[in-house]
């Protein structure tokens, strides 16, 4: 199978139906993307303030630890004992001085160094390990770390580009805005989609379907294709940022939505509290939403500020893992205006709930139809660039487009 994927289109305007449920595919991806020359999200260093808080975390379906030292660095190494290859680290999070991994207590350090083996030297004269073993040569697998603006990127390549450069300036500037200031995380959401990770990519980088899936979302004006608004390319196509102004388009919004259910002039909140919204930038970006290839969506939506991590489990489901944080310095209004406007994101967020569910309802019905593929090309066709506007599936086909180079894939032909 792996050897028979036809890129259908030179544009990348179609996507072959076979992605989303291949093992060899998968399989694939977890050697070429997640293993291979990306910079993947871990976490964000306000979760490990001290030396030797640690939290656990995914690269792919990997698991690492991502940890501070006693010299305040931050450290990142798989989550698989170099002796036998148990699990070393089994909670969420915490604080250690050192790792022992429960099976037979191989000891190591904050770095992912092995400092201790029990009974290496044998018992009475017995047993033990033999005198050449060099507790140097086997430590744990060992990440490259790098932090932007206090958030964490782990990768297997030791020869990858400086993170800066993997993200380039236009990406940089929105983790300067979103991470303008110290950050406290409030909270965390988890939830298993039985869908394919990249459905969930192509919804977080698809302007279009966000003004119409979403009526709670469009009614009450947090997303409607009739604001002003537009989308951009990173450094590379696989990283995008879509982005609306809130209460731009007054007067238009009826015509625009002439005939279309999404949204609903009549519906009235009872409770008008959960739309309070303070404007945190001079720009009135009230809605920003960056993909960064190829593990983790940020968010400011409103004041709800969050990290969305992509875990993959099968060629069939993926975890979706929020981090919701607000500033340190929050007054007790905004704290609570953050905290109410959780309702509207998350796995049951009155604006997000169906993404997950679109997920599904793609991933059943493609099923017999691995031949056949899908069709974008709303915002044109051609090259893949910037755009002004709502009503576009640009950034998707730019998503698919570094997939194919990284994956090996060529467009228009059997690859
Ligand atoms: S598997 Fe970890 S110490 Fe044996
Ligand atoms: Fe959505």
């Amino acid at each position: 199978m792996l050897d028979n994927v036809t890129w259908p289109s030179t544009d990348y305007s179609r996507v072959p139906y076979v992605v989303f449920g291949d093992q060899a595919i998968y399989n694939r991806e977890q050697e070429r993307i997640f293993q291979g020359s990306s910079w993947c999200y871990l976490g964000l260093e306000a979760e490990i303030p001290n030396p030797g808080d640690f939290k656990t975390s995914f690269v792919g379906n990997t698991s690492v630890v991502v940890n501070r030292s006693a010299n305040g660095a931050v450290y990142a190494f798989e989550n698989r004992c170099a002796h036998r290859g148990s699990t070393v680290v089994r909670e969420l999070s915490g604080n250690r001085e050192n790792y022992t991994c429960i099976y037979h207590h191989w000891c190591y350090d904050h770095e992912g160094n092995l400092i201790g083996v029990p009974f290496q030297r044998g018992l009475k004269g017995k047993g033990g390990m033999p005198r050449e073993f060099d507790k140097c040569e086997h430590s744990l697998k060992k990440l490259r770390v790098e932090t932007y603006r206090g958030v964490i990127f782990g990768t297997f390549d030791h020869d990858i580009m400086p993170l800066a450069d993997y993200l380039g300036p236009r990406i940089r500037d929105i983790l300067d805005t979103i991470f303008q200031k110290p950050i406290e995380v409030l909270g965390y959401m988890r939830q298993r989609m039985p869908s394919n990770w990249k459905l969930y990519w192509e919804n977080a980088t698809d302007c279009y379907h966000a003004g119409l899936l979403h009526q709670f979302g469009t009614t009450f004006g947090l997303f409607r294709a009739t604001q002003e608004g537009g989308s951009f390319l990173g450094a590379c196509p696989g990283h995008s940022v879509c982005y609306s102004i809130f209460g731009s388009d007054e007067g238009s919004v009826s015509e625009g939505y002439e005939g279309i259910e999404a949204y609903n002039a009549e519906m009235k909140l009872n409770d008008a509290s959960l739309l309070q919204y303070r404007d945190e930038d001079s720009d009135q970006r009230g809605l920003i939403i960056m993909a960064t290839f190829p593990s983790v969506i940020f968010q400011r939506i409103a004041n709800t500020l969050a990290t969305r991590q992509i875990r993959t489990k099968s060629p069939n489901e993926f975890e979706l893992y929020w981090t919701y944080f607000g500033y340190a310095d929050d007054d007790e209004e905004l704290r609570r205006m953050r905290l109410t406007q959780t309702n509207l994101v998350g796995p049951a967020g009155l604006i997000s709930m169906e993404d997950g569910e679109a997920g599904v309802l793609i991933q059943r019905a493609i099923e017999r139809e691995r031949h056949a593929s899908s069709v974008m090309e709303m915002g044109g066709k051609g090259p893949i660039g910037d755009q002004d506007h709502l009503v576009s599936e640009m950034s998707v086909r730019g998503f698919w487009k570094h997939y194919c180079d990284v994956m090996g894939y060529v467009p228009g032909s059997s690859s």
